[in-house]
């Protein structure tokens, strides 16, 4: 019984949060194609003076290339809480957003801890957030929920003891370049 607990608990977990309508959601985060621009940044465990930095600069970038300023909202929303969560949860990652003409595809990993169970991280209110980064104001579970209110589609995988991976796109809703009806 125990040994199977144990087999449960460290098995590989993802979530996937997809609308109908993003018919590309799955193929794009599984094999995404050549960006047009990509950002890096390294993300420090629990390093909070820097944290929120890379998101600033994503948006900043994206804001420079003319997205719209409610997409960019998203996109900084999404950004910031999944940043956080690398600061706040992990061993420290890498993030990077893949800029392309009709959306940014952010990707994070990290160096683990990884998490026990993805579906119960998905859930409103779950938090396993330690006291520093309760007294810096978070730990109310919810980072995970808020990233895929304001993503167009994202995928999540991890596994306790390893690396948690986390992809995510947001749509720009007019391209770059002002290719719109408006005149
Ligand atoms: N990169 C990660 N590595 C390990 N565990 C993570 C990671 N990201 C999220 N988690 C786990 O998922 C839980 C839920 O994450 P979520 O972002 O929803 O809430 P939170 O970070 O605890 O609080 P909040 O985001 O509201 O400040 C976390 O408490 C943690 O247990
Ligand atoms: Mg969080």
């Amino acid at each position: 019984m125990k040994v199977c607990e144990a087999a449960v608990s460290n098995s590989l977990h993802e979530h996937w949060a997809v609308p109908d309508e993003v018919k590309d959601g799955r193929e794009f985060i599984l094999n995404p194609p050549e960006p047009e621009l990509v950002l890096d940044y390294e993300i420090e465990s629990r390093n909070y003076a820097k944290a929120g930095k890379a998101s600033s600069d994503i948006k900043l970038t994206l804001k420079q290339l003319g997205v719209d300023p409610s997409v960019l909202r998203k996109i900084a929303i999404a950004c910031y809480e999944a940043e956080i969560n690398v600061v706040a949860h992990s061993k420290g990652g890498k993030m990077h957003a893949n800029i392309y003409d009709d959306r940014v595809l952010v990707i994070l990993e990290d160096e683990g801890p990884g998490i026990e169970d993805v579906e119960k991280a998905m859930l409103p209110g779950f938090s396993t957030a330690d006291e520093l980064a309760r007294e810096m104001g978070f730990g109310a579970g919810l980072g995970l929920p808020n990233i895929k209110k304001n993503c167009d589609a994202m995928h999540i995988s991890s596994r306790l003891g390893y690396k948690t991976r986390l992809n995510f796109f947001v749509l720009f809703d007019k391209l770059i370049n002002g290719n719109t009806n408006e005149q």
